[in-house]
C-alpha cells in the first residue's frame, strides 16, 4: 500500500511519519516538495498532479493555514490551503478510489453554549480559518472520495513552539501572567492524532462504512487559564526556573485580549462517534499534557 502525506513537518505531520510507517511505504512532503512533487498548497492543481502521479491507496493531509490571526488579513492565501487544495486533492482521490484522511476544526462551530458538540451539529465559523476549514471539509464529503476527517482542538506537540512552552517562558521571567478563562477545550497531542489516524484508516479500509466525519480531542475539559496553571504547577514541581505565584496567574475574558480572529468560548467536541466506531478511548488531556512537558524539559 502506498501512502502520500502531505504537510509532513506540522505538528501532526511529524508525529503521522512515525504512525503511518508502519502500514505501508510513505512518500511524504513539505510544502518544498520533491524532485517532480508539488507540496506546495498554494497550486492546488500541482498538488492534484502529484496524487496523479503517485497514484496512492491513501493521502493523509496534515498542511493547512493554521495561523488563525493572520489568515484574517490573507483570506485568498487560507482558501487555497484551507479549501482549494484539499479539494482538488479530494477530486483526485476519488477519481483514484484512494482513501484521504484529513483534519478538521473546532472553528467551525461558533462556540456558543457550554454542551460539547457532535459531528453534526450546525457549523458557523467565526474566522476566515474557521470558514476555509469548513468549506475544505465540505469539499471532501461532495467530493465522492472514501473519507476519514478528524476534527479536533487546541492541539500541542513536544517539537516546535506551543501554548505550554510559552506559558513557562513567561513563568520564569514574570511575577504577574493573565491568562484567558472562558475559552473551553481540551488540550489534544498530535501524537495521539497521528495514532488516532492510523488506527481509523487501518479499520474503515477493512470497513468501508467507517468512512465519515468523527472528532477526535483528548477526554476532559479546561481553559486556556486552566491549561496554563497545570503546566506551571508541573514545572514548579520538576525544579523548573518559576517566578510566578500560584495566585498570580490571574484568568482574564477573552474580551480583555481581543485578537484579529474570533475564537469559539466553547471548544468541547463530543467523541462518542469516534469511540463507537473504532473502540477508542481518548485519554484525559492532562496525560498527554505530562508526556509531552515530559519529553520537551525532562523529568528532573
Ligand atoms: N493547531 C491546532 O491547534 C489545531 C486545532 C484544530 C485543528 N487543527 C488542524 O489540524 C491539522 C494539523 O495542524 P497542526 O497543528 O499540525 O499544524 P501546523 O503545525 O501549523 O502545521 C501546518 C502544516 O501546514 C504546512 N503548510 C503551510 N503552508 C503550506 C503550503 N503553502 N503548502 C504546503 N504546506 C503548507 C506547514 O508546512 P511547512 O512547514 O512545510 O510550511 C505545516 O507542515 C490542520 O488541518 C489544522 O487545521 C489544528
Amino acid at each position: 500500500m502506498r501512502i502520500l502525506l502531505l504537510g509532513k513537518n506540522g505538528q501532526v505531520g511529524w508525529e503521522l511519519q512515525r504512525a503511518l510507517a508502519s502500514l505501508g511505504e510513505l512518500v511524504a512532503l513539505d510544502h518544498a516538495g520533491a524532485p517532480g512533487l508539488c507540496g506546495d498548497f498554494r497550486d492546488p492543481e500541482g498538488v492534484a498532479a502529484t496524487v496523479r502521479a503517485l497514484r496512492p491507496d491513501v493521502v493523509v493531509n496534515a498542511a493547512a493555514h493554521t495561523a488563525v490571526d493572520k489568515a484574517e488579513g490573507e483570506p485568498e492565501v487560507a482558501a487555497l490551503l484551507n479549501a482549494a487544495t484539499p479539494a482538488a486533492i479530494a477530486r483526485e482521490a476519488a477519481a483514484l478510489g484512494a482513501w484521504l484522511v484529513h483534519y478538521g476544526t473546532d472553528y467551525v462551530f461558533d462556540g456558543s453554549g457550554t454542551a460539547p458538540r457532535g459531528e453534526d451539529a450546525p457549523t458557523a465559523p467565526l474566522s476566515v480559518y474557521g470558514r476555509t476549514k469548513l468549506d475544505g471539509e465540505e469539499a471532501i464529503r461532495a467530493s465522492g472520495c472514501r473519507h476519514l476527517i478528524l476534527r479536533t482542538s487546541w492541539v500541542y506537540a513536544a517539537r516546535g513552539g506551543n501554548f505550554a512552552r510559552t506559558m513557562l517562558r513567561l513563568a520564569a521571567e514574570r511575577e504577574a501572567l493573565n491568562v484567558i478563562d472562558d475559552q473551553v477545550g481540551a488540550p489534544t497531542g498530535a501524537d495521539f492524532l497521528a495514532d488516532v489516524a492510523a488506527h481509523a484508516l487501518r479499520a474503515a479500509m477493512a470497513r468501508p462504512e467507517l468512512g465519515g466525519t468523527y472528532h477526535a480531542v483528548a477526554a476532559g475539559e479546561t481553559s486556556w487559564h486552566g491549561y496554563a496553571c497545570f503546566v506551571i504547577e508541573w514545572a514548579r514541581a520538576h525544579g523548573l526556573p518559576v517566578k510566578v505565584a500560584a495566585d498570580a496567574v490571574r484568568p482574564i475574558p477573552t474580551s480583555a485580549y481581543p485578537t484579529p480572529a474570533q475564537r469559539p468560548l466553547n471548544s468541547r467536541l463530543s467523541t462518542a462517534r469516534l469511540q463507537r466506531a473504532f473502540g477508542l478511548v481518548p485519554p484525559p488531556w492532562q496525560q498527554g499534557v505530562q508526556r509531552m512537558l515530559t519529553e520537551a524539559f525532562g523529568s528532573a
